[in-house]
């Protein structure tokens, strides 16, 4: 018997219905269409309104989603893993709690936090506990209402982001296919350009912390950028070089959706032409943890079993990495 991959063999979504276009962003903070489709290919982008509710009602919809596809219920489910930035309270996990919502009974479930990164990072985690046989469907959310730590007077990064997630069911395969390959990085130093100051233990929450504006994302946009670009085409054009890819073998590039520039710089260092990426950046932003399943949901029809597949991010941290898989189901 061929060894134990991993294999994704449902995908789900979920964005929330109210969305914010460029032109209601001019209204609130000093910008215009033309700057923020130039400078990122971000059109418009989804927030989750309402009282009470966090990322995992942005969560559940999407994994409830997943089950009904593939047929099975929750209580089969042995393990959920979340991705997420923006968790819906600093503990227990929003894992825990997607699992109550959606009466994920007999799995156990945790968070994993890694930024842009976090649903690359949590489907090389999750593929383990498959690989060893143990465990045969685990679940990979990853999800974020990231409205709920911008400042939307500050235009540098409220244009930014958005809301939304989206869910990966993963099952033995032994025919091959699935998770083939993975390379994780991160580097501590860079967590000086993109973070959030107060709410941790380094500083808990007090009255000052909130008049100084510290619970939002903090964003040195440039230098970030910098790295992203070189990051994520690196990591990308390594996976390739160590499975022996080449541009033609690549069905898809699953790029992490934080600037339409970055992921056309990591497409032309893998020498692939845009009809090779999927890029929904214009309607949805840069939904942090969102942004890989969010692709692979909205792509599903398009993906045949055996399709060589690369996802690749780069976020806070700075964490970074690919995953090189081959798509388990679908025919022509
Ligand atoms: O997903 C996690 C990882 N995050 C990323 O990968 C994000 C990486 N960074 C970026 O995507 C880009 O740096 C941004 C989209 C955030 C900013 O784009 P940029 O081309 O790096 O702009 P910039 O910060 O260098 O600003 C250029 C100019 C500045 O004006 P001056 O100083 O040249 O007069 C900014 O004040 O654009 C100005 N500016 C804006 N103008 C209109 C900054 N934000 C805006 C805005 N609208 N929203």
């Amino acid at each position: 018997m061929q060894k134990i991959r991993a294999a994704i063999t449902a995908v789900a979504g979920w964005v929330p219905p109210d969305m914010v276009t460029n032109k209601d962003l001019e209204k609130m903070v000093d910008t215009n269409d033309e700057w923020i489709v130039s400078r990122t290919g971000i059109k418009e982008r989804r927030i989750l309104k309402g009282e009470g509710l966090g990322t995992s009602d942005i969560a559940a919809p999407a994994v409830k989603e997943l089950l009904r596809k593939r047929g099975i219920s929750a209580e089969e489910i042995d393990l959920l893993i979340c991705a997420t930035t923006t968790p819906d309270m600093l503990f227990p996990a929003t894992a825990n709690i997607i699992c109550d919502k959606i009466g994920a009974k007999n799995a156990f479930g945790y968070d994993i936090s890694a930024a842009c990164s976090g649903f690359l990072f949590s489907l090389a985690t999750a593929a383990k506990f498959v690989e060893s046989g143990r465990y045969k469907k685990v679940v990979v959310v990853g999800a974020d209402k990231m409205s709920s730590i911008l400042n939307f007077k500050d235009r540098a990064t409220c244009i930014i982001f958005g809301d939304g997630g989206g869910a990966v069911l993963l099952e033995p395969n032994t025919e091959g296919y699935g998770i083939q390959d993975e390379i994780l990085a991160s580097d501590g130093s860079g967590r000086a350009y993109l973070h959030q100051k107060a709410g941790g233990s380094i500083m808990p929450p007090t009255h000052e912390t909130v008049e100084k504006e510290l619970h939002y994302v903090y964003q040195e946009g440039q230098t970030v950028f910098k790295f992203a670009v070189k990051g994520m085409a690196d990591v990308a054009a390594a996976i390739m070089e160590r499975n022996n890819l080449k541009a033609d073998d690549i069905a898809w590039l699953v790029p992490h959706q934080a600037n339409k520039r970055i992921i056309d710089a990591t497409a032309v260092r893998m020498g692939l032409s845009e009809e090779k990426v999927m890029i929904n950046i214009q309607r949805y932003g840069n939904t942090t943890n969102g942004t890989l399943p969010l692709c692979l949901w909205e792509w599903e029809s398009r993906l045949y079993k055996g399709d060589n597949i690369i996802l690749a991010a780069f976020g806070g941290g700075f964490t970074w990495g690919a995953i090189y898989l081959k798509w388990a189901y679908g025919s022509k």
